[in-house]
């Protein structure tokens, strides 16, 4: 571990070699509380979708980085607040339930203070006690503060503690497409999140294992072998005319080529942003279900449909705090804890107007790729846990992202390389030193 504080922007620098990173920037808590501070605390952080929060009064509960916040429906039924989950009084925590509705009050559990759903302080107990003493209950530290941005995309709920920087169209920038895929898939034009709960996936890593491992091609086919070689051990017993199991459809481009990832392509964006494929994807080969097919094309006509349909991108990154598969409706957040723990929530999504086989593959995809008990995510997982030890006990010093070094290509804002290029990891670090210096 090298010895001296990253106090400047010099020593930042000098943890990205630019196609190494240094194991610091894993296990020292120093670097995750400037993390923290300056990317977590600066970009756009995906809180939440409307669906959530239907009526006034409903709410749910997450963390901005650290900052502990309540996305709550406005008692006006218009307005989505994302108010700082703490007490204006001694700072308590005041709402601890995942969701709830607020009945238009929040109360800290501590002395009993109220809040209103946008913030403002409604009542103290006894308060003849802060009369003529100084105190303006009217002060927003009294109350619980809105965090400095709020903004949403098609439904979609977004966040920034920080009240400088992009606004959120164009921090989002090409990522809106993949946004407008997932919903223009929904016949009635508008998604929405199902049940009131999520696969909820403990990682004991640095948060950065998981954003590193979306567009890493050059891991399936070997850290996923046992299952996609099952699945293939399976198609193959089977009689021509017999229907593989409809989970095959899923687990199978788990164990995809070399050549099937390169010709995939990875596109880089801005702010670390990116995506994978465009053209081809996992999901090229999903059967398309006849009854969802008519739903769509008396929705949007056949060309209209065809084009939805064919937009075939793969993990979409809003950098640092969101992944997004709009083919399959499954959107999972990155919640860091400290520098060597992070959830990984996993939230599926209907699509409305869509028959019920649309959401049932939704979710057979997410138990069987993204939950703790599935096919795929833990050899990820068993993964990162190996890095992280390594970089731990110091037995590695730089962790490499050589790979088609310098081969990537830049069209306007963004950068493009073949799939297999760590390119997909030099992306995200370019704008993690952008944030940190
Ligand atoms: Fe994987």
């Amino acid at each position: 571990m090298q010895n001296y504080s990253y106090n400047n922007p010099e020593a930042l620098k000098s943890l990205i070699d630019p196609a190494r990173v240094h194991r610091d920037v894993y296990v020292r808590e120093e670097i995750f509380k400037l993390e923290m501070e300056r990317i977590w605390g600066q970009a756009w952080i995906y809180v939440g979708h409307e669906s959530q929060v239907r009526s006034a009064g409903d709410y749910l509960t997450t963390t901005i980085g650290l900052t502990p916040v309540i996305m709550v429906r406005d008692m006006n039924g218009r307005d989505i607040n994302v108010l700082v989950n703490r007490c204006g009084h001694r700072g308590a925590q005041v709402c601890e339930a995942r969701n709830g509705r607020a009945d238009g009050i929040f109360k800290c559990p501590y002395h009993g203070w109220t809040y209103r759903t946008d913030g403002a302080l409604r009542s103290q107990p006894s308060p003849a006690g802060y009369r003529d003493v100084g105190f303006d209950a009217g002060a927003t530290d009294f109350g619980m503060p809105r965090v400095a941005r709020t903004g949403q995309y098609r439904g979609f709920v977004f966040a920034s503690l920080s009240a400088t920087g992009p606004d959120l169209a164009d921090f989002l920038g090409d990522m809106r497409e993949t946004i407008d895929n997932m919903v223009d898939r929904a016949p009635e034009g508008a998604v929405e999140v199902t049940g009131k709960t999520c696969h909820r996936f403990r990682h004991p890593v640095n948060w950065k294992f998981f954003t590193e491992n979306l567009h890493d091609a050059m891991h399936p086919m070997v850290a996923h072998a046992g299952t996609s070689d099952a699945v293939r051990q399976y198609k193959e017993q089977l009689a021509p005319d017999h229907d593989p199991l409809p989970e095959a459809e899923v687990i199978a481009p788990f164990g995809g080529s070399y050549d099937f990832f390169d010709e995939m392509g990875f596109v880089g964006l801005p702010h670390g942003h990116g995506y994978m494929g465009g053209g081809i994807s996992i999901f090229s080969h999903y059967q398309v279900y006849p009854d969802y097919l008519e739903a769509m094309e008396q929705a949007y006509g056949r060309e209209r449909t065809e084009e939805i349909l064919s937009f075939n991108r793969h993990n979409g990154l809003i950098y640092p705090s969101c992944t997004i598969r709009d083919n399959i409706q499954s959107v999972r957040v990155v919640i860091p804890v400290s520098v060597n723990e992070t959830i990984i929530e996993s939230w599926t999504f209907r699509l409305k107007g869509a028959p019920p086989n649309m959401l049932e593959r939704t979710l057979r995809y997410s138990r069987l790729i993204n939950s703790p008990a599935s096919m795929v995510g833990p050899d990820d997982l068993d993964c990162y846990i190996r890095i992280q030890e390594s970089a731990e006990a110091g037995a590695i010093e730089w962790i490499d992202m050589h790979r088609h070094y310098g081969r990537e290509q830049r069209d306007g804002d963004k950068v493009r390389a073949t799939g297999t290029s760590d390119m997909v990891l030099r992306n995200q670090y370019a704008a993690w030193l952008e944030y940190i210096t």
